[in-house]
């Protein structure tokens, strides 16, 4: 069973190495000393094996089920198809042989679709960040950023040329604001615009699932840059496909193109395909050819990673991904409804075991919902107790500590999915009433347990090795 695989490799790789290091060279002692550290606080990171049909799909990036069903892989097989004579290799970088026919048609589609200036492919949508980052703010300029914003953003700040980065409260416009007007009144040169700064947000956040209020993001810099130095640059990673007409995004869903500078898209979520796009105007494209070295100093990226994009955006194009984008809605309204009608999980919100963000007082009147629901877990190691619970009943999640979400908020992440079923998603929810019951009599002193069996299980495995 895939439950037993995962626990029994968890146990194995969580086992600390350095001591019985002693007699290999010091090189090798080293590293496993400071994987230890990781091993310790539980978060070591080991490649899994992929799971089958018997586990419920609550984790992967396939939101539209475009790989699952094969229709991206049709799509891409036509794509070969019409173009037979293609060359596997780019043979170069962009600014040099690198810069074929097909790419430059692709991009030019996608931008016309996306109701952009321009696109530009990159092999990542990580890769698509660290090049904006490192190419567009001019020596002196500020990045404002979201505090949670995703790993590839604050890597691209780490090269950024940007006199000073500044993060402001998750996803408020005040807290904008706030860091905006400081940033005046410290320096004169962003009054007078001869300095920019750069707005960095996600249009869904990775880790909270919540959906960036943007144009309330926008009115704050319009109002306190109004020379237009302030400009954002939008992760859309997680809503191309699953926002907007035809999986367009936010930006365009919000009818935000021209107030968006940059847009970086990923094609190896949703799409179903390989790579990242950034969409921009003529100026910042030509900023990122000039200076994005990681873009430019690397071989461009080839035909099949252009052509997987194509297939992918032909889909959406031609509306056949629609009817998983609506079902991806259906099926989240149904598992928050759900969530929300548990006396078990009702009861745990209400005693701050599990927080269900998501469940707010007017989800109902959402009008659209994401595809990413976390459930916090306040109480120490429950994210990785409830993944394995849940693991163990046959649902795929995934458990999020720090450093990758904030201290005190660890949570699991449930990815909703075209491909997942109505009885899934009942199942699921029972499943996870279930653990809330155990807890809530566990910290009640109702059953004669200290620990949720998943602990329990996991324990004995260890002592079991
Ligand atoms: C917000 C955000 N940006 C960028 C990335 C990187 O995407 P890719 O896998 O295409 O490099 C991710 C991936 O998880 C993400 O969540």
């Amino acid at each position: 069973m895939y439950y037993d695989t995962i626990l029994k490799q968890w146990c194995e790789e969580h086992r600390m190495k350095g001591p019985s290091m002693r007699d290999e060279p010091a090189f090798y002692r080293n590293l496993e000393r400071a994987l230890d550290a990781r091993r310790q606080s539980s978060t070591f990171v080991a490649l899994k094996p992929r799971w089958d049909d018997t586990v419920a799909d609550f984790t992967s990036a396939d939101f539209l089920s475009l790989t699952r069903t094969g229709q991206i892989r049709e799509a891409f097989l036509q794509e070969l198809e019409e173009h037979p004579n293609f060359e596997l290799g780019a043979s170069g970088s962009r600014c040099q042989y690198g810069n074929y026919a097909y790419i430059n048609q692709v991009e030019e589609e996608i931008a016309d679709f996306h109701g952009a200036e321009t696109a530009f492919i990159t092999s990542s949508t990580y890769a698509a960040n660290l090049g904006v980052l490192s190419s567009v703010p001019l020596p002196g300029d500020a990045i404002v950023y979201d505090e949670l914003v995703h790993a590839s953003s604050h890597e691209g700040f780490r090269l950024s040329l940007a006199e000073k980065k500044v993060a402001f409260s998750h996803n408020d416009p005040e807290g904008l604001r706030e860091v905006l007007t400081r940033l005046k009144e410290e320096q004169p040169a962003f009054e007078a615009g001869t300095k920019s700064v750069l707005i960095c947000v996600e249009s869904i956040y990775s880790m909270e699932g919540d959906l960036c209020r943007l144009q309330e993001l926008v009115q704050v810099a319009e109002e306190e840059f109004p020379l237009g130095n302030a400009q954002f640059i939008m992760d859309e990673a997680h809503s191309v496909g699953i926002l907007g007409d035809k999986g367009r995004g936010l930006v365009s869903m919000l009818g935000l193109e021209k107030s968006i500078a940059i847009r970086i898209q990923a094609v190896s979520k949703a799409v179903g395909a390989v790579g990242g796009l950034i969409m921009t105007r003529k100026t910042v494209r030509s900023m990122i050819i000039n200076n994005a070295r990681s873009l430019t100093y690397s071989c461009a990226p080839s035909f099949p990673v252009a052509a997987s994009m194509r297939a992918g955006y032909r889909l959406l194009m031609d509306g056949q991904a629609q009817k998983a984008q609506e079902q991806i809605q259906d099926n989240v309204r149904q598992l928050l409804e759900l969530l929300s009608l548990s006396p078990e999980i009702e009861d745990a919100r209400d005693q701050g075991i599990l927080l269900i963000p998501h469940l707010d007082d007017d989800w109902t009147q959402r009008p659209v919902q994401t595809h990413i629901i976390p459930l916090v877990c306040t109480r120490p190691r429950h994210e990785l107790f409830l993944f394995f619970h849940l693991l163990s009943h046959g649902f795929n999640s995934y458990p999020f500590a720090f450093p990758v979400v904030p201290k005190g908020q660890s949570r699991v992440r449930l990815v909703m999915h075209a491909h997942n079923t109505s009885e899934q998603i009942t199942r699921l929810v029972a499943v996870i009433g279930d653990w809330t019951r155990e807890v809530l009599d566990i910290e009640s002193g109702e059953s004669g347990k200290q620990l949720p069996t998943a602990a329990l299980q996991l324990q004995a495995m260890q002592d079991s090795l």
